[in-house]
């Protein structure tokens, strides 16, 4: 089944001295979600914005569909926290300290959308059991900690598998790729069955965030307008 293709700029790379105009330059430049990468320093080697970066977001971007990827080590501790201040998706780690289920059952019960990620390493076939929990899957291209890494080009072979296990039992689950997603890197997700695209530096580094935007949906999709 083709789902809406969907382009979520990173503002992990944005410039964070004016992190609220750059939320709003995004969203004013037609990205469909703002990606909003939480990090701890335990789950991955980084720090990044804690859960009052939503409410200031939101301010500056009312309108926008905020996918909060927590990479946490409990994110069944702060999920209630984030989708409180805003988070519209939820994505956590099928790698972190949690029982999985019970964490994707409460962030559904919260009238919030749940994500399952996987780090590279991960088995996709991991997370089949909790798809009929999961309103998008994260398959992650690169190891999560940093912007800027380079796009693991085998981790679609898993988005191939995940797109076709979901299509044969007509689940409503998105599939979103994650890292090192530019315009030579998009066309090839998508065609593997990703039609959620996070980029960060590829987007928030361009001066002009419409012109940007155009030419990347117009890469992503060049390949299956073609046929
Ligand atoms: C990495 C983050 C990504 C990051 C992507 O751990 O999850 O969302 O912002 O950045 P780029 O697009 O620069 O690889
Ligand atoms: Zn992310």
């Amino acid at each position: 089944m083709v789902r809406p293709l969907i382009v979520a700029p990173s503002l992990l790379a944005a410039d964070y001295g004016i992190l609220g105009p750059e939320a709003r330059r995004a969203a004013e430049g037609g990205a469909d979600w703002l990606h909003v990468d939480i990090m701890d320093g335990h789950f991955v080697p980084n720090i990044s914005f804690g859960v009052d970066i939503l409410p200031m977001l939101r301010r500056y971007a009312p309108d926008a569909t905020l996918d909060v990827h927590l990479m946490i080590a409990q994110p069944d501790r702060y999920a209630r926290a984030f989708i409180e201040a805003g988070a519209d998706i939820l994505t956590v780690h099928l790698e972190a300290e949690h029982n999985v289920t019970k964490t994707l059952k409460m962030i559904r019960d919260m009238g919030c959308k749940a994500g399952l990620a996987i780090n590279p390493l991960t088995l996709v076939e991991h997370t089949y059991a909790l798809l009929p929990y999961v309103d998008l899957l994260l398959c992650m291209t690169v190891n999560p900690g940093f912007g800027g890494q380079t796009f693991i080009i085998e981790v679609l072979e898993k988005v191939r598998s995940a797109k076709k296990f979901i299509d044969d039992r007509h689940l409503e689950v998105d599939i979103e790729v994650d890292g090192g997603v530019n315009l030579i890197t998009a066309g090839p997700s998508v065609t593997a069955g990703a039609n959620v695209l996070v980029a960060g530096t590829a987007l928030f580094k361009q001066p002009d965030m419409a012109a940007a935007l155009k030419e990347f949906r117009f890469k992503a999709t060049e390949a299956t307008a073609a046929g």
